[in-house]
């Protein structure tokens, strides 16, 4: 998510912006500008990588100011560069932006037309130009912006400056925050309270479909459609820390909060409900993906766990033969690679040195290879022969939560996609199963209202020695996952099977001192799990069960269960994964291990 910052009173402007975006650094970035009045013009200083390349532009060629705007960009289209970098001008107008517009080719297309030049790759540089249009048509930068955000589709919020109107700062927002600071005679405009804490605590929220007209002396909230809007401003008590957590004691659980936005951004652009299918413009042309004879998964870690369902359902829906391998095996096996193979890498880093290394043993057997990350331009990304970025924003916390299920999103995506292309699944079949990734974020919202009970669950089980997780099919790699999650930041030994395995061996692990997690979703091995359930039961096993159908015999055997809604089958893994991350979530507080950064992992392991 990109850091946006604006600022409008009688103090030096830069130096308030750039303070500004270092509290917002937290949120990850790969490029900065700002952007101020000066002398009835507004230079732009603009630059690749880190704040202290921007700090060191601003000291060799410094801008004078006291109005302005500054932004840090998390790259979602176009390479981080300098000439994608926020702000971006057209003729007197100048924007910065944190969102996803969906139909951007389509109007960059239509300005393109009218004889409008383009100097980057990025969608925002679309709004510059319809706001520059509707100003040449002779609309006040207000009613220029109004114009020019009714032709969105997507998420934005903007923050918009002309240089014939110095003192005024215009603001829109649909779908990322946008907060106002109110200063004595000054005022702010921040993507997140960070940015402003050092100045103000009174703040006002805009809302979707909101625009605030920020001058000096003051600030007019109305809607897109030109509504008044009234509002009383809050006092933030949060202080910096807690603020970048957005008030959550963790960035883990923001991040587990942030998951049904995250899958909204993914999916963003990418499902055509009314035609039954789904668009991936990255694959656009590339005949080799859908024509795959086999497609080989590969990936570490959760990544890998992401591939295991991948696998299950690229089979299912494409019936592609599949088969999935870690990075680290993968890269020293000498993989046969037949013809027609596709190799699929995930990653959230984009920079896992043994999926990288399986990139170069793919393609060096002939393989193409395509790349789902969470990080644009990463090394893994610009080596393979396509990308499918998730767009979950930056992940902060170690263990990996919202990264990991917008790549089931995207792997969902991709299976549909070829199942599609290939005919195996006409738009009418398609069509539940695209109303049900729909409807996923709302679903996820209700699983993530199960936290204070699963709360309740993490303190009563929170000294056990080891944990089993038991699953089945498709959700079998979320028992995984979930023992993977409880293991890197509580500590706690923790194994993840497939259920009908637990009698070839872990059942001599039983006891009550070993808590087991089965995952049983009314699905087509239902029945199935409950025996294994009833094996662990009748050996005095603690059972803690997960499932989109309680019923009374789920309630004679289990000694807690964690209900998520019912959904297609295949979407389900999604679903299971939230209640496996609260309760390691919980369960970390509750041993008081250091939840963001456990000990001895990285966030990305760039090393074997
Ligand atoms: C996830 O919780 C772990 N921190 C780790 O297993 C991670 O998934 C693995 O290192 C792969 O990272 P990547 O997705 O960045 O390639």
């Amino acid at each position: 998510m990109c850091g946006i910052i604006g600022y409008i009173g009688d103090r030096d402007a830069s130096t308030i912006l750039v303070q500004g975006l270092k509290r917002l650094e937290y949120r990850g970035y790969d490029s900065a500008g700002v952007a101020t009045f000066t002398e009835g013009t507004i230079p732009v200083r603009r630059c690749l990588g880190k704040l202290e390349n921007l700090e060191r532009l601003l000291r060799d060629d410094p801008i004078e100011g006291k109005v302005g705007i500054g932004h840090t960009r998390w790259a979602t289209h176009g390479r981080p560069s300098e000439e994608n970098a926020h702000p971006h001008r057209a003729g007197k107008v100048v924007v910065i932006h944190n969102g996803i517009i969906e139909n951007y080719l389509e109007l960059r297309a239509h300005l393109g037309k009218l004889g409008r030049k383009f100097t980057s790759e990025t969608d925002t540089e679309v709004i510059s130009h319809l706001i520059e249009e509707a100003v040449l048509s002779g609309r006040d930068i207000v009613a220029a912006t109004r114009e020019a955000i009714a032709q969105l589709e997507g998420s934005f919020s903007i923050v918009v400056m002309h240089q014939d109107d110095p003192e005024t700062l215009v603001a829109a927002k649909s779908a990322t925050p946008i907060v106002i600071g109110l200063g004595e005679g000054e005022n702010f405009i921040a993507s997140d309270i960070p940015a402003i804490l050092d100045h103000t605590r009174r703040v006002l929220f805009l809302e979707d479909g909101e625009m605030a007209v920020v001058r000096r002396d003051g600030v007019t909230l109305t809607t897109f459609a030109g509504e008044p809007v009234s509002r009383e401003p809050r006092v933030v008590s949060w202080d910096p820390v807690t603020a970048q957590k957005g008030g959550y004691r963790h960035f883990l659980l923001k991040e587990i909060h942030e998951q049904p936005q995250a899958i909204i951004d993914t999916m963003r652009g990418r499902l055509l409900q009314e035609e039954g299918d789904v668009s991936l413009d990255e694959l656009a042309g590339c005949e080799w993906a859908t024509n795959a004879k086999r497609i080989t998964f590969v990936a570490c870690g959760t990544a890998w766990h992401a591939c295991q369902v991948g696998k299950y359902f690229v089979e299912q829906i494409a019936r592609i033969p599949s088969d999935v391998d870690y990075g680290s095996e993968f890269r020293y096996r000498d993989p046969v690679i037949e013809d027609g193979t596709v190799v699929v890498v995930v990653s959230q880093s984009g920079e896992t040195a043994d999926t990288l290394a399986a990139i170069e043993a793919a393609r060096e057997r002939g393989a193409k290879v395509i790349a789902i990350c969470n990080v644009v331009d990463s090394s893994i990304a610009r080596r393979a022969d396509a990308v499918i970025y998730t767009h979950a924003g930056p992940e902060i916390s170690v263990a990996s939560t919202k990264a990991f299920t917008t790549q089931l999103t995207v792997l969902y995506l991709l299976g549909l996609f070829l199942a599609r292309r290939r005919g195996v699944v006409d738009a009418e079949a398609a069509a539940p199963l695209i109303a049900d990734l729909v409807n996923l974020p709302s679903h996820v919202e209700e699983c993530l209202r199960r936290e204070r009970a699963i709360e309740k669950i993490a303190k009563k089980y929170g000294d056990a020695r080891g944990f089993l997780y038991l699953g089945r099919g498709i959700n079998y790699p979320i028992a995984l996952e979930g023992a993977l999650k409880l293991k890197e930041i509580s500590y706690i030994h923790a194994e993840g099977y497939a259920a009908g395995e637990m009698k070839h061996g872990p059942i001599a692990l039983i006891t009550e001192q070993v808590p087991v997690v089965v995952l049983l979703p009314k699905d087509a091995v239902y029945g199935k799990s409950l025996s294994n359930m009833k094996e662990v039961e009748s050996r005095g096993g603690r059972i803690i069960a997960v499932t989109d159908s309680p019923s009374a015999e789920l309630e004679d055997i289990a000694w807690e269960i964690i209900q998520v809604p019912t959904t297609n089958p295949c979407l389900l893994p999604v679903l299971l994964t939230i209640p496996m991350q609260l309760l390691a979530y919980y369960i970390a507080v509750y041993r008081g291990t250091d939840v963001d950064q456990p000990r001895n992992l990285a966030k990305s392991v760039t090393v074997e």
